[in-house]
């Protein structure tokens, strides 16, 4: 067993006031398609559109929800209509289906905008003021690494569905979910060196501070190796880990990663639930992939982690992870990449006291990793 320190929340003085995730877009190829995936495979459910019918005429937006997850996945369908449907565009051909926007939810939009600038963040979108019969909604954006960025969301003056021009829909094909509940933290990918660049920008625009800390000793394999930060805003609702690329003696999970989405990027996004080996099942039942650990992960798990509420025997038939530190312990899962490029991939987390990310499986999650990376001829 490891152990680790975690920083405490600052008591005071919160610079940058937060209350959670808003909702993560995605720019795809086609979001009609991807919508169908997010239902029927992942448990959410359809219950916005913009596009054409709401006239919107360059791209089409679908907007899914499970508990409080949003996802809005978004398709041009006219490039040459708009600067913004062929920024979407361009995205798709460089990066493949990937996350556009960690959306931030504060109180002030404004106030949190000329926060981040005057600390150094850049510009993404201007404060901006949009209504509808539900009211009114402030939206600003800035920029993060590579192609992402992070629009600031004030909706106390909003009282409809998501935002002015979503419509509501209530599709006849509406599968149930899965027991997904939050976004527990998303991780992202950068370049060699970058990692404390980012770090330093979330402590400086933001006001995060360092939860832990991850080196490539923590991190390794034969083949490869990664450094991680965990970066965390005041109420620890948000979590930011940024990984890059360490020297190993073949190509890294990121460097594959930073080849693939062709720059920086979200890796993963880790939704917690409350029944991991329910929302597993299910998930698994609807075709969703994960990455497979050996049987000998669970033959040591006993003595690694001590007695947990769960039969061993299920959570190796599913592939369930266990780690514990020194607040509880936690249950985890990897999907499979998403789509056909080895980039984005989600993690289901079941917090059962512990606040950590799995160190204790890093070994046995990366050489599985691995093992497809060389499927892939990634090595
Ligand atoms: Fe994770």
């Amino acid at each position: 067993m490891h152990t680790e320190t975690l920083a405490t929340a600052q008591p005071t003085g919160d610079t940058f006031p937060i209350n959670g995730t808003d909702y993560i877009e995605f720019w795809v190829g086609n979001a009609k398609q991807a919508s169908h995936f997010y239902r029927a495979a992942m448990g959410f459910q359809l219950v916005g559109y913009r596009g054409p019918e709401t006239g919107v005429r360059d791209r089409a937006s679908y907007l899914l929800q499970q508990d409080k997850i949003r996802f809005v996945v978004t398709t041009p369908i006219r490039p040459d209509l708009s600067d913004e449907a062929r920024a979407i565009a361009d995205h798709i051909y460089r990066h493949g289906d990937g996350v556009r926007d960690l959306a931030l939810w504060v109180d002030d939009a404004r106030d949190a905008y000329a926060k981040a600038v005057e600390r150094g963040a850049v510009s993404a979108q201007e404060p901006r003021v949009t209504r509808d019969d539900d009211g009114e909604i402030v939206t600003a954006a800035i920029r993060t690494y590579g192609d992402t960025i992070h629009t600031l969301v004030e909706r106390r003056g909003y009282h409809g569905l998501f935002m002015p021009g979503f419509r509501p829909v209530r599709p006849h094909y509406q599968p149930g979910p899965v027991g997904l509940k939050y976004v527990d933290h998303c991780v992202g990918n950068v370049e060699l060196g970058k990692m404390n660049v980012w770090v330093q920008f979330y402590a400086d625009v933001m006001g995060f501070r360092n939860l832990l800390t991850f080196d490539d000793k923590d991190i390794s394999t034969e083949y490869s190796s990664l450094m991680s930060k965990v970066m965390a805003n005041g109420n620890d609702r948000i979590k930011f880990p940024i990984n890059e690329p360490a020297a190993g003696k073949k190509k890294s999970q990121i460097d594959e990663y930073l080849e693939f989405y062709q720059g920086p990027g979200v890796q993963h996004m880790a939704l917690a639930t409350d029944d991991i080996i329910g929302t597993v099942t299910a998930l698994r039942d609807r075709g969703v992939e994960f990455l497979s650990v050996p049987t000998s992960y669970y033959a040591e798990l006993q003595r690694r982690v001590g007695t947990i509420d769960e039969p061993v025997d299920v959570l190796a038939s599913l592939g369930i992870l266990v780690d514990r530190d020194p607040d509880g312990y936690l249950l985890q899962i990897f999907t499979r990449p998403v789509e056909d490029r080895p980039t984005v991939f989600y993690e289901i987390i079941q917090r059962k006291g512990a606040r950590s990310f799995g160190k204790g499986n890093f070994r046995a999650l990366f050489e599985a990793i691995e093992r497809e990376q060389a499927a892939r001829g990634n090595l």
